[in-house]
């Protein structure tokens, strides 16, 4: 059985829908659920569904405490739901090619540091563009420069807000990212 850890800072929504795809799989398990924010809703959300669930700071992070709970856990595939810290390079390299992120945009339009959430969103408004959509990566050392697995896009009109943006991404999100991590292990 493949053990996947998703890390997140947030909400949680994407975690929720891929532990909900992974509730019954008879091939990978959601075996740890970790964030860096004691408060993160996403740790109620594992709660729901039975998942083991891990907090740590930044500087728990740097001094190598998430890699050793992640080796502990036995976790073959890292995922990033929404997880807002840089991740070393020493965890980087304990996963390779086993660690993806998912981006609300497509890339390589609007990656980089500071381009998460609302930045986004607002910058994809704020240029005018026709189309957003979601990219799903490998991570590297690099934020948002990973070789892109899977990218998928939506049509915009200029009636659209940030807001109605970042709704028609998630729904993209969960569309998708749950069926191309099964598609990946
Ligand atoms: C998602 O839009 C994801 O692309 C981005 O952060 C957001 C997290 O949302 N990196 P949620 O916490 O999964 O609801």
């Amino acid at each position: 059985m493949t053990r996947l850890a998703i890390l997140a800072s947030g909400s949680g929504s994407n975690a929720e829908k891929i532990m909900e795809h992974f509730q019954n799989s008879d091939k990978a398990a959601i075996a740890l659920v970790a964030s860096n924010k004691t408060d993160a809703f996403v740790l109620e959300r594992a709660k729901k569904f039975g998942v083991p669930t891990y907090t740590f700071t930044r500087k728990e992070m740097d001094a190598g405490k998430l890699l050793e709970k992640l080796q502990a856990e036995k976790i073959d595939w890292v995922i990033l739901a929404g997880f807002l810290l840089k991740i070393p390079a020493e965890l980087i390299r304990a996963f390779p090619e086993r660690m993806i992120n998912i981006h609300p945009a497509l890339l390589p339009n609007y990656g980089g540091k500071g381009m998460y959430g609302h930045h986004v969103h607002e910058a994809v408004k704020a240029a005018g563009d026709t189309q957003t959509g979601i990219t799903i990566h490998l991570v590297n050392e690099h934020y948002d420069e990973g070789k892109v697995i899977f990218q998928a896009a939506t049509p915009l009109t200029p009636e659209d807000t940030p807001e109605s943006i970042a709704q028609k991404v998630h729904t993209l999100e969960h569309r998708y990212f749950a069926e191309v991590i099964d598609s990946l292990i």
